[in-house]
């Protein structure tokens, strides 16, 4: 168990936070590449600001590019400058920060760069008193994962370097797995070479402070939990709109689609915390057990139902926010005849006692309307009998929505009465905004990476639940693919997705939320 499940209320407490890792070197493989200057830098540098590293803390970046130490410094400073906000070029934490800053330019394949590396690690344990702590950081393309996995393992990098006394991790990015077989196939190579307990699935959603705050809502208070179910619940939606595109991305998201880049993961996370039993205890063993027993309880949807229960589409030439957007198959690195899904809903139904008959609405897209993620968990109307005389024509259902993205918050809508001589009922909202506690949240990769360094796994997948979630994905997938099956339907950038999703809800008498 970790040091936050053993103390009584470690949501309260925010012991997360209140705990300063013990000294380590973080190892990124594939230090010179976007995700590294973007996100783990500035995350790291960030950390580093709210002194929130342990002294001596290193990072030793591995990664074809011929750089050296340096060059690697002057890199990092300019991502950090870019994506940390704030100006760093005269701050004294960049100047300690930098002091921790190697680079090693390697081949992934060559087993020789794998003995340098031991041999840096054990000189940052004696120079920099590392204690022979580990992390190691997969930021590369994922087909290098196998590789660099076993070479990890052949060098003997896998063990802690001291017994018990040290310790070692490793912290796979997404995509986990192309399909179920893949996904599997990965799963036993990292088992072959190190203990699940070592292992960190990154889904940077689940770092999102209004994710966290799914748990806190639901069993925190006492209000939610008893309507929290079938009797009360008419349906749920879950909404991930980008107003962006593929932007460079091409390559990748040819052979991914909307359904294995947000649903597998993000959007399906997002379901497992909105529907799963309370755990009990929060850590990273009963709230994974929870999760994973949802995906379990999830009907999955084969054969003919794909066609009822998904839509898909791709976008067109339009107008995002004012500006002109070209049309998917005119992006980079996209074959002009693409059949690759840049929009998805799906609905799903969780068979569990808690949800049986309730629809999970699910949806994704890009070059969307208006960009904003958001559970909204809408209750079954009151019946209008009492208000049967009065002006309103029909009383509009209460809706609880967790918005994840922008403006995070929550929010309530009543029926409320109108002021004035005769009954008449508007909704109204109760509106709690995240700014108001904090202006300024950590993002996501500062409160994962600062769980990894902890031990605290709570905030990552599973590996049964990264197989359940392939498993439910990967037969749509198939199906999809038949070129058999056509429904793929165009809608212009800047809409809300192809007018069939919208007949998709219809069908059901319910219509899709505008954000
Ligand atoms: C990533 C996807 O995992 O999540 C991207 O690969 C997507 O395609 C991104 O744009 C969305 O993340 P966020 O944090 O901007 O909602």
């Amino acid at each position: 168990m970790n040091q936050t499940a053993q103390l009584t209320n470690p949501l309260r407490e925010g012991l997360r936070i209140a705990n300063t890792p013990s000294p380590a070197v973080i190892v990124i493989f594939g230090a010179s590449g976007d995700l590294t200057r973007r996100k783990l830098m500035p995350a790291l540098f960030n950390l580093a600001r709210q002194r929130l590293l342990p002294p001596g803390f290193t990072i030793i970046g591995f990664a074809v590019t011929e750089w050296n130490d340096n060059d690697f410094r002057r890199e990092m400073r300019a991502g950090i400058a870019e994506f940390a906000g704030e100006d760093i070029t005269s701050s004294p934490v960049w100047e300690d920060f930098a002091q921790g800053l190697f680079y090693i330019p390697a081949d992934f394949k060559d087993a020789g760069a794998y003995q340098t590396l031991l041999q840096r690690l054990k000189e940052m344990d004696n120079d920099r008193g590392t204690g022979g702590n580990r992390l190691f950081y997969l930021a590369t393309p994922p087909p290098l994962y196998p590789d660099i996995i076993r070479q990890l393992g052949s060098a003997g990098l896998a063990k802690p370097a001291r017994g018990d006394q040290s310790w070692v991790r490793i912290v796979v990015e997404k995509p986990f797995g192309h399909d179920l077989d893949s996904a599997r196939a990965l799963n036993a190579e990292v088992a072959n070479v190190f203990d699940e307990k070592q292992v960190y699935r990154i889904d940077h959603y689940l770092g999102k402070e209004t994710v966290q705050n799914i748990i806190v809502m639901r069993f925190a208070n006492a209000i939610f939990e008893p309507l929290w179910n079938r009797r009360y619940v008419d349906h749920v939606q879950i909404t991930a709109a980008e107003t962006l595109g593929i932007g460079g991305r091409g390559a990748y998201y040819e052979g991914a689609g909307a359904l294995r880049d947000m649903f597998q993961n993000h959007l399906l996370q997002l379901l497992c915390l909105t529907a799963m039993e309370p755990p009990v205890n929060y850590d990273a063993g009963a709230v994974g057990d929870e999760k994973t027993k949802v995906l379990r309880a999830i009907r999955p949807i084969t054969g003919d139902a794909i066609t009822e229960k998904t839509v898909r589409g791709q976008y067109t030439h339009g107008w995002v926010s004012g500006e002109e957007a070209p049309g998917y198959h005119e992006e980079a690195n996209v074959a002009s005849d693409s059949r690759t899904e840049t929009y998805a809903a799906v609905k799903f139904f969780v068979d569990s006692w808690r949800w049986e008959g309730v629809p999970f609405y699910l949806r994704s897209g890009k070059r969307m309307t208006k960009k904003g993620t958001e559970i909204a968990i809408q209750f079954k109307r009151a019946p209008l009998l009492l208000f049967k005389d009065s002006a309103t024509g029909q009383l509009e259902p209460n809706l609880v929505t967790m918005r994840i993205e922008p403006d995070e918050g929550l929010s309530l809508r009543l029926e409320a009465k109108l002021p004035g001589l005769s009954v008449n009922m508007r909704s109204v909202t109760m509106d709690f905004d995240y700014e108001s506690l904090a202006a300024e949240q950590p993002s996501a990769y500062e409160t994962l990476l600062l769980d990894c360094l902890l031990g605290d796994s709570t905030l990552f997948a599973r590996r049964d639940w990264i197989e359940a979630s392939w498993s439910l994905i990967t037969p749509v997938e198939e199906f999809w693919s038949q070129e058999a099956k056509p429904n793929i339907y165009p809608y212009e950038a800047g809409a809300w997705g192809p007018k069939e999703a919208d007949e998709f809800m219809e069908r059901d008498g319910r219509e899709w939320r505008r954000l």
